[in-house]
């Protein structure tokens, strides 16, 4: 649509790449078409405004981010007709619209008129939410205290997503953060319209869910006795480690983000990473080889644990993923790992070749691939569907099953072909686990990053914040009829080396920016000029909350945790 068409005939148009600085706007992910009056003064935002909205509880949202942000506590009417001449903030989430924005699930037009009316309409609540979103990061505060003014531009905003599912992994087995840090790190996914949380709640280093028919899962798979010195790999720290999430905090936390309009998707890590969940149940592992001994791991890297092709083992696996079903209800997939399952125990394992042989197949891969689709067919029966690290095609990918591609684009691309859905994470743009560069890096073991000191002549593994952002996750000749298949992306911040949520916002922020624009503007609208102007009002936003980010030099801001 052609938003010239909705403009009174003094607006300038400011649409998508290369547009001039002052008619952007202070928006990240940049909105997909945007028309501004840039000569036009700020209009205010006061006192005397009220917000219209017949959904109660999404008017509440509304005040309550516009107070978070603003300071300025606005009065929420279900009806216009008791707006009396105040200026109004009407928020209609059910429009009719045939407008392609309005009428996307997620979509919504925003505008904000020279005599302070602000108009938003959405056809459902996801996009009447990220209206808002659009609307919080547009006030401007100017002054402090008494003297302090709240101002939006004269705008109009079309905006609707580019992918479906625009995600942030959050890796808790290696650290336990806590209730408090994974809402904070909501919050900002909601600021900047991240969609889903990929939660990764178990590994070889902790097993991070109270599971009630397993309770040795979190009294004994929570907790490992000790841990790499920060700065020093080789040298055990002797502190115990642990923590886990019970279903009460866990159904907490869904529901907090689901007022967010964030579905949280689980990972289970199937069938390696288990050296926590085979310490607490031994029995599930390959009890048959030689010097059997799974203890939750105190070191990082891959691990050789692996669950045993046992009918116990699925029948633990299963009882287990119907709690995990139950304490995730939004989630319409779940995630069951299937990445660096070493082969060697069961290569070793006599019951393991026993399977193999017995079913026909191939070799351990080919078992990995049969292990994998039983689950999933269970997951199936529950009415989920599984999403899986690039290896699960290793031996056969079902074709039901989403690829989450993680190492080399090829697996993008076979999946693609083979029709399955794919979702984007190579590690190359989308590890913010790595440094964005080894200049700037406070010399601190607490700044510690995987990937700097790499054996060999190896370069460390970095990733910078322009490589996040010119990140584009069409793999190259995918024909255009299959691009739909391409679901998303999604940044990952695994936790080796995240002592506590201080040092995890380091690697967050910025780069969870740039993603986000990856994930929702459109591609046309991409533009690294533009994004760099409008860094430092997301930088500043972090202040106001005394979030930790990387400053530009490579400084953090807030070197240590807040005690
Ligand atoms: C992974 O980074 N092992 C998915």
């Amino acid at each position: 649509m052609n938003p010239k068409k909705l403009l009174p005939g003094a607006l300038a148009c400011c649409l998508l790449s290369g547009a001039p600085a002052a008619a952007d706007i202070n928006v990240i992910p940049r909105p997909a078409q945007i028309a501004r009056d840039a000569d036009a003064a700020g209009v205010a935002l006061g006192a005397s405004h009220i917000i219209v909205c017949a959904d109660a509880a999404l008017g509440r949202v509304y005040a309550d981010t516009l107070f978070e942000r603003t300071g300025l506590r606005l009065p929420v009417h279900p009806a216009a007709a008791t707006a009396a001449g105040r200026p109004v903030i009407a928020v209609d989430c059910a429009s009719l619209s045939t407008d392609s924005h309005v009428a996307h699930p997620e979509g919504y037009a925003l505008a904000v008129a020279a005599d302070g009316a602000v108009r938003v309409e959405a056809s459902a609540r996801a996009g009447a939410f990220y209206a808002l979103q659009t609307l919080a990061q547009l006030a401007a505060r100017d002054g402090d205290g008494d003297a302090a003014r709240v101002t939006l531009p004269v705008v109009r905003i079309h905006d609707s997503p580019r992918f479906r599912w625009r995600g942030v992994l959050l890796d808790e087995g290696r650290h336990f953060f806590g209730p408090a840090a994974v809402k904070r790190l909501l919050d900002s996914m909601a600021l900047y319209k991240f969609n889903t949380l990929h939660w990764h709640l178990t590994d070889d280093q902790g097993w991070r869910m109270e599971i009630k028919k397993y309770p040795r899962l979190t009294q004994t798979g929570a907790w490992r006795v000790s841990s790499p010195t920060p700065g020093n790999r080789d040298l055990p720290d002797g502190v115990p480690h642990g923590g886990y999430y019970t279903q009460d905090e866990i159904r907490e936390i869904v529901a907090y983000a689901r007022q967010r309009a964030i579905t949280v998707i689980p990972e289970v890590e199937i069938p390696g990473h288990s050296s926590a969940a085979l310490a607490a149940y031994p029995g599930y592992g390959n009890t048959d080889i030689p010097g059997y001994a799974p203890a939750v791991q105190t070191t990082m890297g891959v691990k050789p644990y692996i669950y045993a092709p046992k009918e116990e083992t699925f029948r633990f696996l299963r009882d287990v993923l119907d709690e995990v079903c139950a304490l995730f209800p939004d989630s319409p997939y779940i995630h069951i790992g299937g990445d660096e399952a070493p082969k060697t125990q069961w290569k070793a394992s006599p019951f393991a070749q026993k399977v193999i042989r017995e079913n026909d197949l191939k070799d351990e891969f080919g078992l990995q691939s049969w292990f994998i689709r039983r689950v999933e067919k269970h997951l199936n029966s529950r009415g989920r569907r599984i999403v899986g690290w690039d290896e699960i095609q290793e031996g056969g990918l079902s074709p039901t099953a989403t690829m989450m591609v993680w190492r080399d684009w090829k697996w993008a691309r076979l999946a693609i072909e083979k029709g399955n859905d794919v979702v984007m994470t190579p590690h190359s743009h989308c590890y913010i686990d790595y440094a964005e560069s080894v200049e700037g890096l406070p010399d601190d073991p607490y700044y510690e990053h995987i990937g700097i000191k790499r054996s060999g002549n190896r370069p460390p593994r970095l990733l910078p914040l322009e490589k996040v952002y010119q990140f584009e996750p069409i793999p190259e000749g995918t024909p255009p009829e299959r691009e739909k298949q391409v679901i998303g992306c999604q940044a990952n911040l695994w936790g080796e080396y995240l002592f506590d949520w201080n040092r995890a916002e380091y690697n967050l922020y910025p780069r969870l920016f740039a993603m986000a624009e990856v994930a929702w503007s459109p591609k046309a609208a991409r533009d690294w000029p533009s994004f760099q102007e409008r860094l430092p009002a997301a930088l500043r936003r972090l202040d106001q909350i005394q979030a930790n980010y990387r400053r530009p030099d490579g400084a953090p801001a807030r070197p240590r945790a807040r005690e």
